[in-house]
């Protein structure tokens, strides 16, 4: 696959992040604490627990934990991007689930966003609403050669496989165009799946 940069939108905060490739980026939300003991905690650890355990066999979990204790129910999704290993996105889950709690220590929502897997909890539902605010933007160094070409290839390539992933059920797509005779774009566009077609696409 052509090191093409990729767009990800993530959920809940106020920034366009430009990143380079191999950038992990942790997100924890100030505004909202836990505290140490609590039953919260005790119900993040079990999500997190959770979210490690079994985000590998399809890519995508989600959890809620503490039904019937409102207001500490915790909700998490892992989702792994496009076509992650197995192994990958277990042994990332893993370690990412680790990092998550040590730089988040009291944060009721966080999220880490992982080239490999995406991890994130919450104490509010938001697995089936698109979060269209923060935007994570991976850059490529390199340019392109013609760019107005690029663009136009490229702009009809992103919308064709925004369409299809949200019309198909993984919520998942990829394809490609042609650009110079021997090079090829190549694109993939992803949503979680527990979002509908029209949330996905308006996301996208
Ligand atoms: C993503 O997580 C994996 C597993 O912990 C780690 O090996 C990798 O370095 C992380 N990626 C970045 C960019 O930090
Ligand atoms: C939550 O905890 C963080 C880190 O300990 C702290 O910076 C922040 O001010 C706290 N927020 C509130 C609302 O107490
Ligand atoms: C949650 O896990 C942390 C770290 O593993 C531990 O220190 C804490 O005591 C646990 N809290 C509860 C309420 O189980
Ligand atoms: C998810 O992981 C937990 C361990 O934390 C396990 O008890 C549970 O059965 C797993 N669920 C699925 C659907 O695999
Ligand atoms: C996008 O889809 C249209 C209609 O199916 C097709 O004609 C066009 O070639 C596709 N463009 C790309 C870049 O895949
Ligand atoms: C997530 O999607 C599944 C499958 O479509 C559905 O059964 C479930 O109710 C959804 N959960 C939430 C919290 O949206």
């Amino acid at each position: 696959m052509l090191d093409a940069g990729f767009l990800l939108l993530v959920s809940c905060i106020l920034h366009f992040y430009y990143l380079s490739k191999g950038q992990e980026v942790t997100y924890c939300d100030n505004s909202m604490n836990y505290t140490s003991g609590s039953a919260y905690q005790q119900n993040l650890n079990l999500t997190l627990t959770s979210l490690a355990a079994n985000a590998s066999l399809t890519g995508y979990y989600i959890s809620t934990v503490g039904l019937g204790q409102n207001p500490n129910l915790v909700y998490g999704l892992k989702n792994c991007p496009g076509f992650t290993p197995k192994e990958v996105c277990h042994d990332c889950a893993n370690s990412v689930v680790t990092k998550i709690i040590q730089r988040c220590p009291n944060q009721k929502v966080a999220f880490v966003f992982n080239e490999s897997c995406l991890p994130q909890y919450s104490d509010l539902p938001f697995f089936s609403t698109a979060d269209i605010v923060i935007k994570l933007v991976f850059l490529s160094p390199q340019n392109a050669e013609d760019p107005v070409l690029f663009r136009s290839q490229l702009g009809s390539l992103l919308g064709n496989i925004s369409s299809n992933a949200a019309a198909d059920t993984s919520r998942l797509a990829d394809g490609r165009t042609s650009y110079t005779s021997s090079i090829d774009i190549y694109g993939m566009a992803q949503c979680t799946r527990n979002l509908t077609g029209d949330e996905c696409l308006r996301c996208l």
